[in-house]
């Protein structure tokens, strides 16, 4: 009998652009897959569930991209090559510096008869300089490679391509899956074609989603260092539903946050242990993040992972 992720696979059909993805992502992989480099696949933003195949309706899964989009940078500062695998128009690595009106407020515009000039204000400079230097490094390098999702399964397409091109580079391979998917869905054969019609209370059936965690960690990339997160809204059962997921799905390490402190504090839950990674007051005013500090320690048990693989060999 199928397993439900192999059942939802048979009943969704791939994406449209699915094809040009794949290969993206196996060029990605295999031009990195060099001693000394390694990948992470940095999964951000919320997913889509249409309600109607030609879709008006759709339910949305909340996240604003800001973990996975704030990460991604952090990743390539220590060197990590990266797959950054968000939803479409969520917020992206470097432009989400300069969201909504922002970049206009940073430009000048002189006009003459001849010409228009446009120049960064003197006092941008500063800010735009090291953004921008950062980008055109890893643009230039290839060293980020941008993949979008919308929907449920376009991303259930997608992990599970990106998980096959990963899989060669073994304890290399990082993956860190913080998008919000969507734990409901309304199956192909019961969605109506059309828009649904608002002159009586549609009936809405939905079945759960399969979790991908478990093919992800058992099967496609057993061997590469796996790490999801948790979003409660209620303290009190942070920490359970945390080491839940974590004993039942065996893989490295979970990030709980909840969704009001998510930007202060995170809990890092270990098969070993668990401890907070937080901002204190004046970090936050000084604009630190609390994506460098959870990078610096994801990147450390990283590294401790892949010396223990090494050490295992040999
Ligand atoms: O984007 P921001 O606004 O900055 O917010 C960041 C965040 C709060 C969304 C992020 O930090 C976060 O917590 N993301 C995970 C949200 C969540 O709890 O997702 P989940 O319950 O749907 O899934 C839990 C884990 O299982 C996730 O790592 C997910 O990748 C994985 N999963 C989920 C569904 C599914 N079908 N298969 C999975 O493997």
């Amino acid at each position: 009998m199928a397993s439900n992720w192999e059942e939802f696979y048979a009943t969704h059909l791939p994406p449209t652009d699915f094809e040009d993805n794949r290969s993206l992502l196996k060029e990605f992989c295999e031009r990195h897959n060099k001693p000394g480099e390694r990948i992470v696949l940095v999964t951000s933003g919320g997913t889509t569930v249409p309600l109607e195949h030609n879709t008006v309706r759709f339910v949305d899964n909340f996240s604003a991209g800001m973990r996975g989009a704030a990460s991604s940078e952090y990743f390539l500062e220590q060197g990590y090559n990266v797959i950054f695998m968000h939803r479409l128009k969520s917020l992206e690595p470097f432009t989400r510096h300069f969201n909504g009106q922002k970049l206009m407020d940073m430009l000048d515009l002189q006009e003459n008869s001849r010409n228009v000039t446009i120049t960064v204000k003197p006092d941008s400079v500063d800010v735009l300089a090291p953004i921008l230097l950062n980008y055109k490094a890893a643009q230039d390098g290839g060293r980020i490679l941008y993949v979008t999702f919308t929907t449920v399964s376009d991303y259930f397409w997608l992990l599970r391509a990106a998980c096959e091109c990963l899989a060669p580079l073994g304890a290399k391979a990082l993956l860190y899956l913080a998008a919000a998917v969507s734990d409901f869905y309304v199956p192909s054969y019961e969605m109506p074609t059309h828009k649904i019609q608002s002159a009586a209370v549609p009936n809405i059936s939905l079945q759960l989603v399969p979790k991908l965690l478990s093919p992800v960690v058992s099967l496609w990339v057993p061997h590469a260092f796996v790490v999801s997160f948790k979003l409660e809204t209620d303290e009190n059962i942070l920490l359970s539903k945390a080491r839940d997921s974590l004993n039942k799905y065996k893989h490295k390490l979970v990030i709980g946050n909840i969704l009001q402190t998510r930007r202060q504090k995170v809990i890092f839950v270990t098969p070993e242990s668990n401890y907070d990674v937080s901002l204190t007051r004046e970090q936050m005013l000084g604009g630190i993040e609390i994506e460098e500090p959870i990078i610096s320690n994801v990147v450390h048990s990283h590294t401790n992972f892949i010396l223990g693989q090494f050490r295992s060999a040999k």
